[in-house]
């Protein structure tokens, strides 16, 4: 969609190299969280957790909405985003634990990419990129939040009765984290 714009309209960046290539790295990894969200969706769907893979579903897009506004962000700071390839996501995982642990390390890996980002930002003074990470680094406490929750009411789920039931819940379990 932005690749129609004739580069002499093209404004001149304001950001530093660094924070670009922070900001820019962040983004390709929020969209390979993208990716790796919707292959967990897509094992908990093929084993029948249709709430877990809806749950997986809807981070899918969250993650795509995170990497979009940091394209916005660059874009409108003058500064064209260069978008790397996704790597494969781990498509085999031994249980649904195995799954909601998979998912809280990626959380854990993007809040300390995200840090990164701003401490880049604060060594720069670039105070619109500190002031755009703060909406992230609270993000990612909610993040680290519900997988924390996630991790901890599959561990209690003993039997495949009761993963049954919390796959039913689990979208409303999980909504306030
Ligand atoms: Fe973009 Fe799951 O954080």
């Amino acid at each position: 969609m932005f690749s129609n714009i004739p580069s002499t309209i093209m404004k001149k960046s304001t950001l530093t190299p660094k924070v670009f290539a922070e900001l820019n790295r962040q983004l390709n990894h929020e969209l390979s969280a993208a990716h790796a969200y919707q292959a967990l969706s897509i094992w908990c769907a093929a084993r029948n957790f249709t709430g877990f893979a809806s749950f997986f579903a809807t981070q899918a897009g969250e993650e795509r909405e995170h990497a979009a506004k940091m394209i916005e962000h660059l874009l409108d700071r003058g500064a064209t985003p260069a978008l790397d390839a996704l790597p494969a996501p781990q498509g085999a995982h031994a249980s649904l634990l195995d799954i909601a642990l998979h998912a809280q390390a990626m959380e854990v890996a993007n809040t300390r990419g995200i840090h990164a980002v701003y401490e880049a930002a604060l060594a720069a003074k670039d105070y619109p990129i500190q002031v755009l990470m703060h909406w992230f680094i609270n993000e990612q406490v909610e993040e680290e939040a519900w997988c924390a929750a996630m991790v901890d009411r599959v561990k209690s789920a003993s039997c495949a009765g009761s993963l049954a039931d919390l796959d039913r819940h689990i979208v409303r379990l999980l909504a306030g984290d």
